[in-house]
């Protein structure tokens, strides 16, 4: 079987990949298109450690090929999203509503491949970079046959995450406004969702220039280039102070909502001081570990403002999912727009430079 392999330091694609067969509660999909996400690079470049060999990839959808002897909810032959959490459907955090955060879903590394005859685990509980995946049965969600599989494939992470932040983690009311670092596949979603959600001024801020246009065809109604200007001055100019509505503590202005979807401190710190009083800032992008923001406490005590970290949307992917699919399908939100270019599973490498070189909403990989 094909796919591309974490072999510690770098990724090689091969044919030399076998899979067991499902378990009882585990189905079998064959993958048809497969969305390159940073995180992945992050793996490749250590700012995500994880164990290797390892087979790559967790924002896919294909075909359900073969099902455990347990499973009930989907048959052969459904078109299906890969979600990533593995989550037990069994705990309180599963029972209110909130799978992003069961335990079970942190760290649940299975075994379900060899590369070259030894043993490959897989990643982010999904490995969607290969001809065929194992995931528990939670994880595999049925979508309409009517979604190209090149869209829906980027359900699995960045649409989830993007769109699942805004939805899910801020309460963003008609009117209010915001900020979106980083014009990538996560912050092109949480751009869209802001524009379903009424914001008032949606200000994209990208250190490449040509994301310009992707940012404003998403919805944004701003952009800040910030390898050209201090992107928070930039932004309090756009959203000044308002004395007839609120006041912006440290200097005049700002916005209610921020996103950070890089992954850098410089970052993160720059969301929280664009906000004004009494906004929030929301941290998605994932840095190193032990990597730290310093904050001014009193900016927050002092003025109602809120640092929040967000995973996957905050989603529930039986509920999210589907409900993305139908936003799709009724043309509120663009996914057909978000594929930039695909490529064989050969072209991982073109793929990473063009994304890195800012030429890209998002890559997908075929197969
Ligand atoms: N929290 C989660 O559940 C979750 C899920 C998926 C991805 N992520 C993380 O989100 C981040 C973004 O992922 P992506 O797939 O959208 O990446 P991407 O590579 O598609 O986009 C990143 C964007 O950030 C821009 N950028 C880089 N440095 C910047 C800076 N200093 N200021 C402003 N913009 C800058 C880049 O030019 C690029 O447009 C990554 O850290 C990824 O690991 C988190
Ligand atoms: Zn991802
Ligand atoms: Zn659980």
């Amino acid at each position: 079987m094909r796919g591309i392999v974490y072999t510690g330091g770098d990724a090689v694609v091969t044919d030399k990949l076998e899979i067991a067969d499902p378990g009882p509660k585990e189905v079998k999909v064959k993958i048809v298109a497969a969305g390159v996400c940073h995180s992945d690079l992050s793996v490749l470049n250590g700012t995500i450690p994880w164990k290797e060999p390892s087979v790559l990839g967790h924002e896919g959808a294909g075909i359900v090929e073969a099902v455990g002897s347990a499973v009930s909810s989907v048959k052969p032959g459904d078109h299906v999203v890969v979600a990533t959490l593995a989550s037990c459907g069994m705990c309180r955090a599963c029972n209110t509503g909130h799978p992003t955060l069961c335990i079970k879903t942190l760290g649940n590394v299975s075994t379900p491949f060899t590369y070259d005859g030894e043993p490959a685990s897989n990643f982010a509980a999904a490995s969607v970079f290969a001809e065929y995946t194992i995931i528990s049965e939670v994880q595999a969600v049925k979508i309409s046959k009517d979604v190209p599989f090149t869209s829906a494939s980027l359900i699995g992470c960045g649409v989830l995450t993007g769109i699942g932040s805004v939805l899910n983690r801020a309460s963003v009311n008609p009117g209010e406004t915001a900020a979106v670092f980083g014009v990538g596949g996560i912050g092109l979603n949480v751009i869209q969702a802001l524009r379903v959600q009424a914001a008032s001024r949606i200000i994209a801020v990208d250190t490449m220039a040509q994301k310009e246009e992707l940012a404003r065809q998403f919805g944004a109604t701003h952009f800040v280039d910030a390898s050209k200007a201090d992107a928070v001055q930039e932004i309090r100019k756009i959203v000044p102070h308002n004395p007839s509505s609120m006041a912006g503590a440290l200097g005049p202005g700002g916005v209610t909502w921020s996103f950070e979807c890089v992954g850098h401190p410089a970052v993160l710190r720059s969301a929280v001081d664009c906000l004004d009083w009494g906004g929030n800032a929301i941290a998605i992008g994932v840095p190193p570990r032990g990597a730290e923001v310093s904050i001014d406490i009193n900016n927050l005590a002092y003025v109602d403002r809120g640092l929040l970290g967000c995973r996957y949307g905050s989603s529930r992917p039986h509920h999210d999912i589907p409900l993305m699919v139908e936003m799709y399908l009724d043309g509120k939100i663009m996914l057909d727009e978000l594929v930039t270019e695909t490529r064989p599973l050969e072209g991982f490498r073109e793929i990473i430079e063009d994304m890195e070189a800012g030429k890209l909403a998002r890559g997908v990989l075929t197969l």
